[in-house]
Formats: structure tokens, C-alpha cells, sequence
């Protein structure tokens, strides 16, 4: 704490102090209720920070990102994915030597117990694989040793690492009528995104072998996807830690809030809105007129962020693979066209520009894991790949620091105290 506010009311003033955390402060307002029987109001918690955090910060006035102080683009040219993922997880990049062991130990937890495979094969095929891996994720915790003491933790989170990647991938080989695995495929310990492509991509009796950079770009949309404060899904995640909901099922309400399409759902939204906006003759001033009427409900997916008010650094980056990608693999690509077109007449229109609704990561995402073969559907299940360490990290930081448990006020606005007559 650094300092003091006095709040005026009703000619009483009240002392509140301020919180200061590395860039922001805030007004604690915890005992406000206590003290003067005022709560506050803050539909969407836009302007409340509920939580200290270490992880990740976002300047969105300037347009930045930070994983445990170093900014994402730095993190994307020189880390790779598990290296970050080490970073995000134990606040510090790895040696060498820790390096070895957490890529080692990821490898080593992938086996499922082989009744997963069964209870797979259940689930109708229409369902969406964001609604499996979620009903997976909880159903793993029954398959794993409970043995839940403080020194057994850390193989949880490794059992996580490994396990919701080989999920994904079944999940995928389902969809695709690709067998499952017989024999369990070798693995570069060093290397996961080659490993997560293999997993999704290999078929029996034919020699593996996948261009050195999709696994390049992959790895780095992975990175840009890794931690983002205290968003929806995180949030999730931390409200569950602060219960005491064990790890798996945190992880699971996770999921499922970041299947929401204005979450990590807008990911598959943003592709299906240009596949539309392509077959009606790619005419994106009608569709941006669209966006700024506000009687009709359609929004621009893959634009706008609640604390961007700036370019999102990650949509840029994406944005730059995406265009390496298809210039190198020699795709032509009118999504990719038409989302330039769009990001191009939307940033020159006075709507988007005064509100400050610039692409974020979800714009361009999609046409890269399209370029390397990954389905629609599956697009938020990558997204849970990328989030997953950061997720981790989050309940993890909970569980040590005992945050009091969430549990936010309302403004009742129900009927006053009455009988039944
Ligand atoms: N298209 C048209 N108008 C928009 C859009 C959009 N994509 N985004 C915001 N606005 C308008 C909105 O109508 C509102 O206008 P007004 O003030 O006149 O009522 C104003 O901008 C503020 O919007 P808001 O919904 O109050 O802002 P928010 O911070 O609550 O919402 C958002 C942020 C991401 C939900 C929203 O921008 C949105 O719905 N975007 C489309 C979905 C999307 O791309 N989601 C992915 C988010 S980034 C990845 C992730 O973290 O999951």
C-alpha cells in the first residue's frame, strides 16, 4: 500500500487505501461496506482488479504484453513455446538443465489410461470438441492417482501438459476417421509442437516427416496464447482455485468459458463470419455497416478487446505468420485476402477508430491452424493448447498466495420481502 484516498459521503469522509502494484493502483474498497454499508457497481468488472497477479500484464493504451516482465514479441523470436510455458509457470526461463527435465517429464505423462478410448468413442460425432475435451479434462482426474499432497502437485500439472495436447489430437483423429494409436508415437522430448502435430497428423505405415516451418508457426501462435491476465476463462480458473476446486476441474470451467464466442471461441466465429461475407461477393463496407448498426446484432468477430485500446501485439504477430505461412507453403488463400481487406476499410472507419476496435488475436489465428490442416471446430481446442500453461500457473498462484474465495456482491433488484397469501 502507498497511500490514502479519502471518499466523501454524505460530508463523512472515509479512508481508503491505495494498492500499488508494479504500473497500476487501485482504491481498496474491501472494507467499504464494512465501514459505510456502500458496496460498489461494475457490470463486467471492467474497472475492478479482484486479484494480485505475477504473470502477465497488459498495457492496452500502449499496446503491450508482458509474460513475467518480457514482452511477447520478444518471447516469440527467441523462446519457444515450452520454454514459456517454464517461464510462465516458474516466473524465470529455464537453463538448460531445467529445460531437459520439464520437456522430458511432459513427454513421459502423455499415456492416457486406455479406457479414455472407449468412453471417446461415445460421444455422437456432432458434438463439439470443446464440449469433449472439457467432459475429458474432468473425466481425467478420476484416471490419475489421487495422491493430491502438496510434493505430488507439480506431476499434476504435467499430466495436464501432456495428457490435453494427446486429447486433442484423439479427439481431432476421431473427426477424421484416423485410427487411434496401436503404439504410442515416438516423441521428440525437445521438441512439443513437433510432438502435437504428429499426434494429430501421423497415420500407421507411413514415415512422419512435417515442414519445419508450420511447427515454427505453431509454436509461436501457441506462445502468443499462452497467458493474458485476468481474463474470462482465467478468472474462471482462479474463482475455482479459490474454493479449493481441485486443478482438473478448475482447468474444465476454464474450457468451457473460453469456448464462449466472444472468448477463445471467436476464433472459429472470425473464419465462419469471412467464409459468409466471401460467398456474398466480399463486400466489406456492407458488412462493416453492418457491424456499426446497432438494431442489427452481428459484431465483428476478431475485433476488439476490453483492455486493448490499441493494436493488439499478438493479432500483429499473427498477422505475420499468417502471411509468411501461406506466402511459403504456396496457399493461395482468399480468407486471408479478405481478412486484410476487412482489418484494412474497418481501421479507416470513424466507428471502429473513435471506440478504438482494433483485430485482436482471434482475427488472424484461424487462417494459420487452416493453412496447417486444422479444422474449424478445433480452432478453440489449439487456443486451450496455448492457455493451458497459463491457466495452470494462475490456479497455481491462487492456491500458494490463499486468496480469500471469489465471491462478488449484487445489486438485488428482485421483488421486496413478501408472503404467500
Ligand atoms: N464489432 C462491432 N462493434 C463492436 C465490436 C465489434 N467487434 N466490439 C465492440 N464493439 C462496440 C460495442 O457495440 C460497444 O458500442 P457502444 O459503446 O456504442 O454500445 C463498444 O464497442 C464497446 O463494446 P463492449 O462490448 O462494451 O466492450 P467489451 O470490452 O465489453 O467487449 C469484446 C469486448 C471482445 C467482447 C467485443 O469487442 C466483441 O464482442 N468482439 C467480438 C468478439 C471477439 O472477437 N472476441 C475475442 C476477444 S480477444 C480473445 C480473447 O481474449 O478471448
Amino acid at each position: 500500500m502507498c497511500s490514502i484516498i479519502n471518499l466523501d459521503i454524505d460530508g463523512c469522509i472515509h479512508k481508503l487505501p491505495l494498492v500499488c502494484g508494479t504500473f497500476d493502483k487501485a482504491i481498496d474498497i474491501s472494507k467499504l461496506r464494512e465501514n459505510t454499508r456502500f458496496i460498489t457497481f461494475d457490470p463486467g468488472l471492467k474497472n475492478t482488479a479482484f486479484t494480485k497477479s505475477s504473470i502477465s500484464f497488459i498495457n492496452g493504451e500502449n499496446g503491450e504484453l508482458l509474460y513475467r516482465g518480457y514482452p511477447i514479441d520478444e518471447l516469440v523470436k527467441k523462446c519457444s513455446f515450452i520454454e514459456t510455458s517454464y517461464l510462465i509457470l516458474n516466473g524465470e526461463l529455464p537453463n538448460k538443465k531445467q529445460l531437459k527435465f520439464f520437456s522430458k517429464k511432459i513427454t513421459k505423462y502423455i499415456v492416457l489410461n486406455k479406457e479414455i478410448y472407449g468412453i471417446l468413442n461415445r460421444f455422437p460425432e456432432s458434438y463439439h470438441p470443446m464440449g469433449i475435451l472439457s467432459s475429458f479434462t474432468n473425466i481425467l482426474f478420476a484416471f490419475i492417482n489421487d495422491d493430491t499432497s502438496s510434493e505430488k502437485e507439480e506431476d499434476l500439472y504435467f499430466h495436464l501438459l501432456a495428457k490435453i495436447p494427446m486429447l486433442a489430437a484423439l479427439i481431432y483423429r476421431k473427426k477424421k476417421g484416423l485410427p487411434f494409436f496401436k503404439d504410442y508415437p515416438t516423441l521428440k522430448y525437445n521438441n512439443y509442437t513437433y510432438n502435437l502435430l504428429k499426434m494429430f497428423f501421423s497415420v500407421p505405415d507411413r514415415p512422419y516427416s512435417i515442414n519445419s516451418l508450420i511447427i515454427d508457426s505453431l509454436d509461436k501462435l501457441l506462445t502468443l496464447h499462452i497467458d493474458h491476465e485476468q481474463n474470462c476463462s482465467t478468472t474462471t480458473v482462479r474463482l475455482l482455485a479459490s474454493v479449493r476446486s481441485n486443478l482438473f476441474s478448475s482447468i474444465t470451467a476454464g474450457i468451457n468459458a473460453l469456448w464462449g464466442k466472444l472468448h477463445g471461441g471467436a476464433n472459429q466465429a472470425v473464419i465462419e463470419m469471412l467464409e459468409i461475407i466471401l460467398k456474398d461477393g466480399g463486400n466489406v463496407k456492407k458488412w462493416i455497416n453492418k457491424a456499426k448498426n446497432k438494431k442489427d446484432p452481428f459484431r465483428l468477430m476478431g475485433f476488439g478487446h476490453r483492455i486493448y485500446k490499441n493494436f493488439d501485439p499478438r493479432s500483429k504477430i499473427a498477422k505475420c505468420l499468417a502471411e509468411y505461412l501461406i506466402l511459403k507453403l504456396n496457399i493461395s488463400d482468399p480468407i486471408l485476402e479478405l481478412a486484410k481487406e476487412l482489418e484494412k476499410h474497418a481501421l479507416k472507419d470513424s466507428y471502429f477508430f473513435d471506440k478504438k476496435i482494433y483485430p485482436n488475436i482471434d482475427f488472424y489465428s484461424g487462417i494459420i491452424y487452416q493453412a496447417i490442416g486444422i479444422p474449424k471446430d478445433m480452432f478453440t481446442v489449439m487456443f486451450v493448447l496455448g492457455r493451458l500453461p497459463g491457466w495452470i500457473a494462475h490456479w497455481k498462484e491462487i492456491k500458494n498466495n490463499i486468496d480469500p474465495i471469489g465471491r462478488p456482491r449484487q445489486i438485488y433488484i428482485g421483488s421486496k420481502k413478501r408472503y404467500i397469501s
